[in-house]
């Protein structure tokens, strides 16, 4: 049993579903420039039609239809509002785009849940530096004012910045996401902090001018594996996994919910490795100063998109570059009784959500949660009957049950991820995620249930009547 006004949802992204990367105005992305490189995207595929939902939304809202969705979680393409980034030129088309999806999500009573950034830089914003450059706080904090103007009487929850962990790692550590940089040990930090700034900055916009009138909640959606020390016994692989957790839950986390800085952990293994390799210079870790927006408490709830967990040891041999996984020092195992779930990375283990659910109670001053991201994917020969896939949300959700009922975590919602089958990032359309299966063979883009789906479903569909008895 779930409270009463729980979010079921499923969750997408504009890039991986929206395709019209050229259509009515719309300005290049970094992913539009990335998956032009050669060699970056499994068979050098492209998000150029996905799963066209610029032209087929109308299919996408009968499936979340079709699922009883409560909730909807989609991102705004930055470059199809504002084409080169800044609000001096306004792309009309794409606000009518937008509008059309969340007016008709409102008439079939689904909440929309927005995300302001997922991954899709303007590209001429990337030109003037992109992440890397301290001014881009300002011209995301201008571009989520004009999203909260223009779509915030009717959107109540918002994600500023989706998972920074990933755009800071994956697209400037080791350059498998666009912008696709491997400046390593460096220039993630630098990501992560202007990132920081810019959700704050947003936040406080969002208080100072729309939230009195719109009454609406932001946050940023932050990404966690759960660790766990490999041998509990031993004191070396306890720190290892509170230096694993401190880097991936914490470095966005601590600043936003505990302190308003970074964990002790974090900074002070960042500036030790720098002694060690005689980096000198400033901290590559930057520290937030009076001129920065004021970190701490601009957030909401907690957003939490979770997948997998991992079991964690001292590296031991010591790393003499510059990387961020010298300065974590840690080794990442997985337990052989997780079973993986297509992709590699992704070892199937719901405890590790019930797990991490209590942590950020216990940790981070018992927010209200939004499980904003959970999936299991399929690679390979195709299963419409997902057998794995129906299991894995079963048990997922009772994990979740249990979060909620016996540890007393305040969760408020549970999003899918995804809706349907789409452009998985660097594994281009060779992973899939969806609740529905997309016919990418096809021009029609057909979408079909999966058998997860259905459970899905009737697993929301028994939860609301359970709801209307309490
Ligand atoms: C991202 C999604 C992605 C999913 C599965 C998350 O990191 O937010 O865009 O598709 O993981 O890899």
């Amino acid at each position: 049993m779930f409270p009463p006004d729980f979010a079921w949802g499923a969750a997408t992204a504009a890039y991986q579903i929206e395709g019209g990367w050229q259509a009515d105005g719309k300005g290049p992305s970094i992913w539009d420039t990335f998956c032009r490189e050669k060699g970056r995207v499994f068979e050098d595929q492209n998000g150029d039609l996905a799963c066209n939902s610029y032209e087929l939304w109308e299919k996408d809202l009968a499936c979340i239809q079709q699922l009883g969705l409560t909730h909807y979680r989609l991102s705004l393409s930055w470059a199809r509002l504002l084409p080169d980034g800044t609000s001096q030129n306004v792309n009309q088309r794409g606000v009518q785009y937008y509008n059309k999806v969340i007016d008709d999500l409102l008439a079939s009573d689904v909440s929309p849940m927005v995300t302001l950034y997922h991954f899709d830089l303007p590209q001429a914003l990337q030109d003037q530096g992109g992440w890397k450059s301290p001014d881009i706080a300002a011209l995301f904090d201008n571009y989520a004012k004009f999203c909260f103007q223009t779509f915030g009487d009717r959107v109540k929850l918002w994600i500023t910045i989706n998972e920074p962990y990933v755009c800071a790692k994956l697209g400037h550590e080791d350059g498998i996401h666009a912008p696709g940089l491997k400046d390593k040990g460096i220039a993630p930090y630098v990501v992560g902090h202007n990132m920081l700034r810019a959700h704050a900055m947003a936040w406080h916009s969002y208080s100072s001018t729309y939230r009195a009138k719109q009454k609406g909640a932001v946050s940023l959606a932050i990404n966690s594996d759960w660790f766990e020390p490999l041998d509990p016994g031993c004191n070396e692989d306890i720190a290892a996994a509170q230096r694993a957790i401190a880097f991936t839950l914490g470095w966005f986390a601590w600043p936003v919910f505990v302190t308003g800085d970074y964990p002790e952990v974090m900074k002070s293994a960042i500036d030790a490795q720098s002694d060690k390799l005689g980096y000198n210079g400033t901290s590559r870790l930057p520290r937030f100063s009076s001129d920065d927006p004021t970190i701490l408490g601009t957030a909401d709830f907690f957003a939490l998109n979770y997948y997998t967990s991992r079991k964690v040891t001292p590296r031991g041999s010591c790393e003499h570059t510059l990387s961020m996984k010298s300065d974590q020092d840690t080794e990442e195992v997985l337990d052989p009784s997780w079973p993986i779930c297509g992709v590699s990375w992704l070892a199937v283990v719901p405890y590790g959500l019930r797990k991490l659910l209590k942590y950020i109670k216990d940790t981070l001053g018992n927010p209200a949660v939004y499980i904003t991201e959970n999936g299991f994917s399929q690679v390979g020969p195709l299963q419409m009957k997902d057998v794995q896939r129906c299991e894995f949300y079963k048990s997922t959700i009772s994990e979740v049950a249990k979060a909620v009922q016996e540890d007393g975590v305040n969760v408020r919602g549970y999003f899918a991820w995804s809706l349907m089958d789409n452009f998985e990032w660097a594994d281009g359309f060779s992973v899939r995620f969806g609740l529905f299966h997309v016919d990418f063979s096809d021009a029609a883009l057909d979408r079909t249930i999966y058998q997860s789906g259905q459970e899905y479903a009737k697993m929301i569909s028994k939860n609301k009547s359970g709801q209307s008895k309490m």
